[in-house]
């Protein structure tokens, strides 16, 4: 079996979500709340960018004992120190730095040559390694670099001491065989990857991060870089609890597992809605109000008789109680039955026939129909007779 190691960023990329901002104290509930989910690495924030983002970090170092706990860095001196100002307490300070390497970000953001670039990649690195005993490096918008170019990048930076090299899809650009295939270019120009942890961090901006981040494992990687419910800037992060599901649903076929408590994925996913202020939609993936609801009749009768027809997983896995069946005007008599028992009405066939007349009448005019709603046919039905 292939461990997965999962980089946790909700509280660093997911913060960066417009609208989002995070006071220490619930950057800390978050933190604590992943470490019992059972992440690897959690970024807790950019120790350089605010006061307040240096004293979360410095918390959630203190703190969390059973993951490494990451700042990020430009690669500059200034932030490096900052970062281990901010980290020199963790069980496993973990430090991430960062340089653009695309023409794009050369050309106009950073104004520098390619030789300028591989020499800060090598003077950072070889400052932050005195003091982290963990040093990932981020080339930015590895995705829309030349190949020739990325790979001098990562074999200077593994040489300076990095010890994890992360190639981002910073802008969402890749499709899966595209960002798979940069991966094994990487690997087959320089052979040095294999004695560091190669990682991958996808955005959403054309909805296949989560894709791109599996792509990125059967490619040899062995780290995903994620957030909870995929929040993050523009259109967000891989989202953690997707990749995790994926891998669950085929760790026999594909060999892989992660350090993660599936049970704590629900719980997480509410908690970092209700403290960013994000809501989930219905139908996310995984954690969405719906991904264990079924409302056609077709459907419901399946889930009656063996809920793998219609259900991949369990909620139980996620930490939810049961699936739902939703009654609604696809419904049919099957489920109609199964919820007037749950509800303690057992009737014979001729009144069962009776009401679901009446309860399809009004399947037809309330979108969903909640138990109150029956619980009312019945009692109306009941003084009829
Ligand atoms: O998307 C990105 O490139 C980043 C880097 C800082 C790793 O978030
Ligand atoms: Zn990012």
């Amino acid at each position: 079996m292939r461990t997965i190691t999962i980089f946790d960023t909700t509280l660093r990329d997911g913060e960066q979500s417009p609208g989002v901002n995070l006071s220490p104290r619930e950057k800390v509930e978050i933190a604590i709340q992943l470490e019992r989910l059972g992440v690897n690495v959690i970024e807790a924030g950019f120790a350089a960018s605010s006061a307040g983002d240096m004293q979360a970090v410095r918390e959630i170092a203190s703190r969390v004992k059973n993951a490494s706990v990451c700042s990020l860095s430009r690669s500059v001196k200034g932030d490096i120190d900052q970062a281990w100002e901010a980290l020199r307490a963790a069980e496993s300070p973990y430090l991430h730095l960062f340089l653009a390497t695309s023409p794009i970000h050369r050309e106009y953001k950073l104004r520098m040559s390619r030789e300028q670039v591989i020499e800060r990649v090598r003077e950072a690195i070889r400052y932050a390694k005195r003091l982290f005993p963990i040093v990932e490096f981020s080339c930015e918008d590895a995705g829309r670099t030349e190949i020739d170019f990325l790979a001098e990048v990562v074999r200077e930076a593994i040489k300076a001491g990095a010890g994890v090299i992360n190639l981002p899809d910073t802008v969402g650009y890749l499709t899966p065989n595209e960002y798979a295939q940069m991966f094994m270019n990487v690997r087959k120009a320089v052979p040095e990857v294999e004695q560091v942890r190669l990682s991958a961090h996808c955005h959403d901006d054309l909805g296949m991060a989560v894709a791109n981040s599996l792509a990125a494992i059967e490619a040899g990687v062995d780290q995903v870089e994620c957030t909870i419910n995929g929040i993050g800037e523009r259109a967000g992060n891989a989202a953690l609890e997707e990749i995790a599901l994926a891998i669950k649903t085929r760790e026999q076929y594909y060999q892989l597992q992660t350090t993660l408590n599936l049970r704590e994925i629900h719980r997480t996913s509410r908690m970092v809605s209700k403290l960013t202020g994000m809501m989930v939609p219905g139908n996310k993936a995984v954690v969405g109000a719906n991904a264990f609801a079924h409302e056609s009749g077709i459907h419901q009768d399946g889930m009656l008789k063996n809920r793998e027809t219609y259900e991949i997983m369990r909620p139980e896995t996620v930490g939810l109680t049961e699936s739902r069946l939703v009654l609604g005007k696809h419904s049919g008599r099957h489920a109609f039955r199964d919820k007037l028992l749950q509800l303690g009405y057992e009737l014979n066939e001729e009144q069962l026939n009776q009401l679901f007349i009446r309860f399809k009448e009004l399947a037809d005019r309330k979108k969903d129909v909640a138990d109150e709603d029956i619980v009312a046919l019945v009692e109306e039905k009941m003084s009829d007779a």
